[in-house]
This record gives structure tokens, sequence and C-alpha cells, in this order.
């Protein structure tokens, strides 16, 4: 049994698990990439107490483990030799209403843009400009998901879940959440430590705080002659911006961003644009800026790149695709090329957003 001594007698043996442990599961229609790779056992958790009973078993903390959502920022870049624990927990419920604000808890594993679109619908507002992420609930605050301005720290009042290394449920505060561009406490020093179960978010009945002043979200607005949106109109301003430009998993295996976008000292940046005036620069603070990845990158020439069966998509150059059949291996190793071009290049180096397993 290699890395699992007694383990796998253990959990047939002696465990009565209410739900099914699968053997050598295939996880390639639980990434979005379409990576076909395999889990040593798996199990679908859809509530508390699936996890608690789980958890009972010290043996099984010891194990190499791996919590999966909707797949949507996961590379595999081989098989998963340890558990998989896919969250499945559901359930959206209103804690409490003000005459301004709502509070809702969601569980997990509901999918992230049927989330969006029930508030939508509600005339919920705060995370229109999030609508059509792929993923689920419990996954937004790992790497604090962000588009057109917003990201979900905005409206994140607490997570909940339980620390795997003790078996007991915490709650984080917004501020203990320790959020940043693509990052939280979750990501890091809680990665695979911490099961996040469900999130409460504070959202707006009304005095919305539309944020509409994204370049491309203006245009679709402008061109329907809309001046003052409503949150059902932001929301489909957002949708129709991303399915303009960015690859739909079901059609094209993809994880989004592949990179974050860098931050680099100003200098650096002057220094870039002196051979390329035209470069887009973010703010950030008096010392920093923020450097589009995607243009890096297809300066150096990636964009539209074919490798094999993997390549780099022809309208978003910071998103790798699987055409079919690819494996991870090679995405990282296309991943790797590109890091070093644009260090090569541009003096600038390339963080990964997805996670690499
Ligand atoms: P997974 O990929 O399953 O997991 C991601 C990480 O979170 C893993 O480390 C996993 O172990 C951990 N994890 C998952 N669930 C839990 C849990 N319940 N408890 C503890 N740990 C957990 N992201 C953005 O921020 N902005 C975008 O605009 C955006 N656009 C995208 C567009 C496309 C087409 C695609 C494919 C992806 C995009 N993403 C974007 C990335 C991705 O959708 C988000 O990061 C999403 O939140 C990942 O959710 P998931 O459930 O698929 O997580
Ligand atoms: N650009 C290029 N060439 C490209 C791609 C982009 O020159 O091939 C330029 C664009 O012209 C623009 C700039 O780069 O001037 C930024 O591009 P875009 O607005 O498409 O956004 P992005 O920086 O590439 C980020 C997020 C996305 C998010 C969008 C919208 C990161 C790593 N990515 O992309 O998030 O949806 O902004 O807010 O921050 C994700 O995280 O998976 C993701 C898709």
């Amino acid at each position: 049994m290699g890395s699992f001594p007694n383990w796998q007698n253990f959990l047939f043996l002696e465990m009565e698990l209410p739900m099914i442990l699968h053997e050598n599961a295939s996880l390639q229609r639980f990434n979005t990439f379409g990576i076909q790779a395999k889990a040593r056992y798996m199990v679908h958790l859809s509530s508390l107490e699936d996890l608690a009973e789980l958890a009972s078993e010290p043996s099984l903390f010891r194990s190499p483990r791996l919590i999966l959502g909707g797949g949507s920022n996961i590379l595999f870049t081989k098989d998963f030799d340890g558990l998989v624990m896919k969250v499945d927990i559901l359930g959206k419920t209103t804690l409490k209403e003000s005459d301004e604000s709502v509070w809702i808890t969601v569980g997990a594993g509901e999918p992230w843009h049927p989330l969006v679109l029930h508030c939508v619908e509600r005339g919920w507002g705060g995370i229109e400009n999030l609508s059509l992420i792929p993923g689920t609930a419990g996954a937004a605050p790992i790497q604090n998901i962000g588009a057109y301005g917003v990201e979900i720290q905005k409206v994140i009042e607490y997570v909940d879940g339980m620390d795997l290394t003790t078996g007991d449920h915490r709650r984080f505060t917004r501020d203990e959440c320790r959020f940043g561009y693509r990052e939280s406490v979750f990501k890091h020093d809680l990665r695979e430590k911490f099961f996040i179960s469900s999130i409460t978010l504070r959202l707006t009945k009304k005095y919305h705080q539309l944020d509409t002043h994204y370049g491309a979200i203006r245009e679709v607005l402008d061109r329907n002659k809309i001046t003052h949106p409503t949150i059902k109109e932001v929301s489909d301003a957002v949708v129709a911006i991303r399915q303009s430009k960015l690859p739909d998993p079901s059609v094209i295996g993809n994880a989004g961003s592949f990179f974050k976008n860098p931050t680099v000292p100003i200098e650096r940046a002057d220094a870039i644009r002196k051979s390329h005036p035209k470069m887009p620069v973010y703010p950030v603070d008096n010392q920093n800026v923020k450097l589009p990845a995607g243009w890096l990158i297809e300066q150096c020439g990636w964009k539209g790149k074919r490798v094999g069966k993997v390549g780099v998509h022809e309208q978003q150059a910071l998103v790798l695709v699987n055409f079919g059949g690819g494996e991870g291996e090679e995405i990282s190793q296309l991943a790797a090329k590109i890091q070093e071009s644009v260090s090569k290049t541009f003096g600038v180096s390339l963080m990964t957003e997805v996670n690499i397993i």
C-alpha cells in the first residue's frame, strides 16, 4: 500500500462510512482542464455529518488528502495518491435581513454562478460582477475570487468549516481570512488543513454599490444605452464580456487565468515602457504597479500557440488550454516555458494562479 500503512484495512474493515469510498476513481470529469488522472480514493461529502464521520478516524488525517470543489482552478499532473474529498454540501439559507441588507449562508458545494443568479433575481447586490465564474461557493474565498473590479472579500461576513488537524469547527471573520489579490489564509497556512463547509455573505437590498468603472463593462452598458444599470444589467454585461473572450470549459479544457498578474516595482514597469510604450499598467501603491500577464505572454509570441494537444488560447494569452487528450504534465511544461520567456524578455516572474497537483 506504499504511503497508506494500515489505512486501507482500516477503512474497509472497521469504518462504517455512510458514503461510498471510490477506489482508483477517475478525476477527468471533476476538473475543467479535463485531464485524465485518478484518485486512489475519492469520497463525496454531502453534509457536515459525512465530514464528521470521515473525521472521526485519526489515521485518515495523516494520509495525503485533497479537497475538491468544481476543479476549475486545479491542474492534475499525475494521479493523486491519497484521498480526494469532493465537496457536495448544498443549501442556501437566508440568515437574517434588515432594511438594507440580507445575510445568506451558502453550502460549500453550491455552484457559484447559479448562486449569483439566485441573488441577482432577488435584487440582492454585491456579487453581480462575479457572474459566470465557474466552481463552488466554498472555493470562492480560497483565492478571493475576483473579476471586473470586485473581489469576494467585499461581501464575505464569515467562513465556516472544520480544522482537519483537530476536527474542531472554526469560523473566520473577513479580517481573519487575510484576503489579498488571489490570496487568503486558506491558500497558504491552512492549505488542505481547513475544510470550508459554508460561507456567509452580506448583500445589499438597497443603496447598491454597483461597480461599473471597468472599461469593458462601461462599453457594453454604453452600447446598450444604459445609464443607470440595475444589478441584472451589470450581471448580464459581465456574462456577455466573459462569453466573448474566455473559453467555455465544457467546450475546451481550461482553468481560467493560469498565472496571476504580476506586481512589479514602478522602475521595472518604466524600463519596459521605454521599448513598449503601450503596455497597460495598473496602480497598486507608491512603489508598485500591476502588469497584465496576458499582455506580457502575447508580446513573447505565445498567444494562439499550440504544442501537441495543449496550447495558449487564441483570444486570451493568460489562459492555457487542453484541446483534448492533453496531459497535465504537458500543460505544466508549457507553463514553465512561458514563465522562462517572460522572465528573459521582460525580467518579470509569473506566479501560477492554478493549483498544480
Ligand atoms: P477547485 O478548483 O476545486 O479548488 C481550488 C482550490 O481550493 C484547491 O486548492 C482546493 O483544494 C481548494 N478547495 C476547494 N474547495 C474547498 C473547500 N470547500 N474547503 C477548502 N479548500 C477547498 N477565478 C477568479 O478569481 N476570477 C475569474 O474571473 C475566474 N474566471 C475563470 C474562468 C474560467 C473559464 C475558469 C475555468 C476558471 C476561472 N477562475 C476564475 C478560476 C476558478 O473558477 C475559481 O478559482 C474558483 O473559485 C475555483 O472553484 P472550484 O470549486 O472549482 O475550486
Ligand atoms: N491582454 C493582452 N493580450 C491577451 C490578454 C490580455 O494584451 O492575450 C491585455 C488586455 O488587452 C488588457 C489586459 O491585458 O489590457 C487585461 O486583460 P483582461 O481584462 O482580459 O484581464 P486579465 O488581467 O487577463 C483578469 C483576471 C481574470 C478576470 C479578468 C476580469 C487575473 C490573473 N485574471 O484577467 O480572472 O476575469 O481580469 O477582471 O487576475 C481567473 O482568475 O481565472 C480569471 C479569469
